[in-house]
C-alpha cells in the first residue's frame, strides 16, 4: 500500500479564514471523516482511510501532517492526549501522552529571589517539559492500528521532505512572533526564506530537518526518541539552552493509559479526558450542574447566563482541586458526584453573578495559537478524539536542528507559583505545582458522545482554557439546542474560567448581552477564539466540520472504503 495523495495535496494552498465560504468547512459522508484543522492534515488522513486504515492509523498521520503545516501549534516536540473508541469491543482507551516534567524540576524552579519568572517557564529550555507525542502515536497505532506502521509514517516523511505551500494561518502566527524569533537564530533561520525572510503564505517549506527524524520513525519505530540520536540531541539542545532535561529523562518516559471520565447528560453519556487534564471534569461537572436546573422556558439571555454559571462552578473547582491525579490526591468521584452538582446548582441566581467566592468549594489568557485538535470517524464506526499541543505558539523556541523539533513550553501549564495565575490567567495551589515526573494541567478535552451505546459524536478544540469552553457550548448548541454544525461554528463564542471574572464573548452585537450585564457580568470581547473539530452523527451520515478561526477543513473518502 502507498498512500500517495499527499503528493497532490501539497499543491494546494491553504484558505485564509472566511466566514463568507462557510459550506467547505463542513463534509458528510457514510465512509467516515476527518476534520482536523488543515486542510493538508485532513486529506492525509483520510488518503489513509481509503488505503483500508482504520481511524488509529489516519490519527498517527493526521497528528504528524499537523506537526509539519502547523510547527507552531504542535508535533514529535510535544504532546496530548487521545480518546480512541473501538466499534468492536465498545471500549474507550484514553491514551496520556502529555509532557512530564525532568526529574531535576521542583517547586521552586522558576522563582527568582522568591518570585515566579513566567519567562522562563515559557520560553527556553528550563520552559521543557519530556516531549510525549511519539510515544502516544506509536502507542496508538500499535494498540488500535490495522496498517503496517512505516506505511503510516512514510507519507509524513515523503511530505516533510517534498514540502508544502505555506498557509494563512502559519503565515499569521509566523508574524504574530517575528519580534521573539529575532533571539532565537535556528529556528528564525528555518521559517525564512532563501532571502532570509519570514516565510508569507504561498511560499513554499521543505523539511528536511523533520523528514530525517520521521526515517527514523518509520525505520525504527519510537525508541530513537526516547533511547538514541533523537533523544540525544533533544537532550543537548535543551541543555545548551540552559535547561534541565536529560537523555534519562527521555528515557523513562512513557504513555500512560487511562480510563475515561464519564457522564450523562440529557440521554447522551460523555466520555472525556480525565487527569492530568482538567478538561473532562469541568465539562461534565457544568453539564451534571445544568441537569439540576430547571431550563425549561427561560429566555435565552436567562439560558446563557445559567450556563455560563455552571461553568465558572466548575472552573472555580478546578483552580482548587485538579492536578496530575499520579501526585496529588484529586477528588474526582466527588467532582462529578451528582448530589454535588445539585448543591452548586442551588446556588446558581438566575437573575444575578455571585461573588466570586462563592463558585465552586472556595475562592483572559492570550490565544496563543498553540495546540490543535482531530476528530476522526472511519467507516466501520471508530471514533478518534486527540489534542496535541507544543503549548503556546512555537513551544519555548527552543528547535533541534539536527532533526527538525520544535519543542514544546509545557512547563509553563504547571501553577509555577501556586496562587498566582498561570500564563493562561488560571488560578492554581499546590495541587498542579512543578514536581519531578509530574504531568502539567491541562485543559484539553478530547471528547466522545455515546446515545445508547452508539456512537454520536467525537469533538474536541483548541485554544487553552477556552477548549473547555468551546467543548461545552458547542455540545450544548448541537446536541440540546438542535443547531445546524455550521451555524454553530460561525455563531459567537462565549469563555469564562471564573477568574478573572470576565465574560470573554466574540461578537459585539449578541442581543443577549445586555441582559447578561444587567446580572452583574463584565462582558470583554475578543474577536476569535476556540478552534473547534468535531464529527457528528446525522441519520445515517457522518458530518465534520473544521473551525474557520483556524482555516482547517475537514475531508471524507471520496468513495466509501
Ligand atoms: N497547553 C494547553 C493545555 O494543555 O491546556
Amino acid at each position: 500500500m502507498a498512500v500517495s495523495l499527499l503528493v497532490a495535496s501539497s499543491a494546494i494552498a491553504q484558505e485564509p479564514v472566511r466566514f463568507d465560504d462557510l459550506p467547505s468547512y463542513q463534509v458528510a459522508s457514510t465512509g467516515g471523516v476527518v476534520a482536523a484543522d488543515n486542510q493538508y492534515a485532513s486529506e492525509a488522513g483520510v488518503a489513509i482511510l481509503e488505503a483500508g486504515g482504520n481511524a488509529a492509523d489516519a490519527g498517527v498521520l493526521t497528528m504528524l501532517i499537523l506537526g509539519i503545516v502547523h510547527p507552531f501549534s504542535s508535533g514529535l516536540g510535544g504532546g496530548g492526549f487521545c480518546l480512541y473508541r473501538d466499534a468492536d469491543t465498545e471500549e474507550t482507551t484514553v491514551l496520556d501522552f502529555r509532557e512530564m516534567a525532568p526529574a531535576a524540576a521542583h517547586r521552586d524552579l522558576y522563582l527568582v529571589d522568591g518570585e515566579a519568572d513566567f519567562s522562563l517557564a515559557r520560553r527556553g529550555g528550563l520552559a521543557v517539559g519530556v516531549p510525549g507525542e511519539p510515544a502516544g502515536l506509536w502507542a496508538l497505532h500499535g494498540r488500535f492500528g490495522e496498517l503496517p506502521w512505516e506505511d503510516v509514517v512514510e507519507p509524513a516523511r515523503h511530505f516533510a521532505s517534498q514540502g508544502f505551500a505555506v498557509g494563512a494561518t502559519l503565515a499569521r502566527h509566523l508574524h504574530a512572533m517575528e519580534e521573539h524569533l529575532q533571539v532565537r537564530p535556528e529556528l528564525l533561520a528555518l521559517l525564512s526564506n532563501e532571502d532570509g525572510e519570514l516565510l508569507e503564505e504561498g511560499d513554499f517549506f521543505a523539511r528536511d530537518d523533520l523528514a530525517r527524524a520521521l526515517d527514523l520513525f518509520r525505520d525504527e519505530g519510537v525508541r530513537p526518541f526516547y533511547v538514541g540520536p533523537i533523544a540525544d540531541a533533544i537532550a543537548a539542545t535543551v541543555q545548551e539552552h540552559d535547561g534541565i532535561l536529560t537523555a534519562d529523562d527521555l528515557a523513562s518516559y512513557h504513555m500512560i493509559p487511562r480510563e475515561p471520565v464519564r457522564g450523562d447528560f440529557a440521554g447522551y453519556e460523555i466520555l472525556s479526558m480525565p487527569p492530568p487534564s482538567s478538561g473532562g471534569i469541568a465539562l461534565i461537572q457544568a453539564l451534571n450542574i445544568l441537569a439540576h436546573l430547571d431550563l425549561d422556558d427561560l429566555d435565552d439571555d436567562a439560558l446563557l447566563h445559567a450556563r455560563v454559571e455552571a461553568l465558572k462552578h466548575a472552573f472555580a473547582d478546578r483552580a482548587e482541586w485538579l492536578g496530575d491525579s499520579d501526585f496529588v490526591d484529586v477528588p474526582i468521584d466527588r467532582l462529578l458526584d451528582l448530589d454535588y452538582a445539585a448543591e452548586l446548582a442551588a446556588r446558581v441566581d438566575l437573575d444575578a453573578v455571585l461573588d466570586p467566592t462563592d463558585y465552586g468549594t472556595t475562592a483572559p489568557h492570550a490565544e496563543e495559537g498553540g495546540t490543535s485538535h482531530l476528530s476522526i470517524v472511519d467507516g466501520d464506526g471508530n471514533l478518534l478524539s486527540c489534542t496535541t499541543t507544543i503549548n503556546t505558539r512555537f513551544g519555548s523556541l527552543v528547535y533541534v536542528p539536527e532533526f527538525g523539533v520544535i519543542l514544546n513550553n509545557e512547563m509553563a501549564d504547571f501553577n509555577i507559583q501556586p496562587g498566582e495565575p498561570n500564563l493562561y490567567g488560571l488560578i492554581g495551589n499546590e495541587q498542579n505545582a512543578v514536581a519531578p515526573g509530574k504531568r502539567p494541567l491541562s485543559s484539553m478535552s478530547p471528547t466522545l458522545v455515546l446515545r445508547d451505546g452508539q456512537p454520536v459524536m467525537t469533538i474536541g478544540a483548541s485554544g487553552g482554557p477556552t477548549i473547555i469552553s468551546g467543548v461545552y457550548f458547542a455540545l450544548l448548541d448541537l446536541l440540546i439546542d438542535g443547531a445546524e454544525p455550521l451555524d454553530n461554528i460561525a455563531a459567537g463564542r462565549h469563555h469564562h474560567q471564573w477568574m478573572p471574572d470576565t465574560l470573554w464573548a466574540e461578537t459585539e452585537d449578541d442581543p443577549r448581552h445586555q441582559a447578561l450585564q444587567d446580572r452583574g457580568h463584565t462582558i470583554r470581547h475578543r474577536p476569535s477564539f476556540t478552534a473547534v473539530q468535531f464529527v457528528l452523527r446525522r441519520g445515517d451520515q457522518w458530518v465534520g466540520v473544521s473551525d474557520p478561526r483556524k482555516g482547517g477543513r475537514p475531508a471524507a473518502p471520496s468513495v466509501d472504503p
